[in-house]
């Protein structure tokens, strides 16, 4: 994992698959926020904690890829919630370790309470940690989790 950082914090923060229908989507499962609502959130979170954030979403394995690539060179840290590639993605599984970037994996749902498939993540290996079922608020804390995780590895 590399924790060696000179200047600001950067955060590459990656939404999976159906992630932008939220709002929409199994508002039960994942709550009423949009999309939109929820990514100022983040934004506006990020800032507080001094970071830069570049927010990107696809809903194709390929572009993930290239996202996770993207970020290194540029970011800090990877937070990432896959959606359902989570699941069986070994793609953006590989990207996640070739990055060699903590990467904060994130989920809105409890993937542990949900379907039997959902609780198997081929992602969690190679994740430096996961925040799971705490909807939107999730990805704050991914923020958080990624910046004492990089300060700390200044001490
Ligand atoms: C999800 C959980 C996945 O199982 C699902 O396919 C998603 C969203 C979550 O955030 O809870 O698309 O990653």
């Amino acid at each position: 994992m590399q924790l060696t950082r000179t200047g600001p914090i950067r955060i590459s923060l990656i939404h999976g698959p159906n992630l932008n229908m939220l709002g929409v989507r199994d508002p039960d499962t994942y709550g009423k926020d949009t999309f939109d609502s929820v990514n100022k959130k983040i934004e506006a979170h990020a800032k507080t904690l001094g970071m830069e954030i570049k927010i990107q979403h696809s809903n194709s394995e390929g572009a993930i890829v290239d996202f996770v690539q993207d970020a290194m060179g540029w970011a800090s840290a990877i937070v990432i919630n896959p959606g359902a590639y989570t699941h069986y993605s070994y793609a953006i599984r590989d990207a996640i370790a070739d990055s060699r970037l903590p990467t904060v994996e994130v989920h809105l749902s409890n993937v542990q309470a949900r379907e039997e498939f959902r609780r198997h993540s081929v992602i969690s290996p190679v994740s430096t940690g996961q925040v799971v079922g705490f909807g939107p608020y999730g990805y704050l804390m991914a923020l958080n989790a990624a910046k004492n995780l990089l300060e700390e590895s200044h001490r």
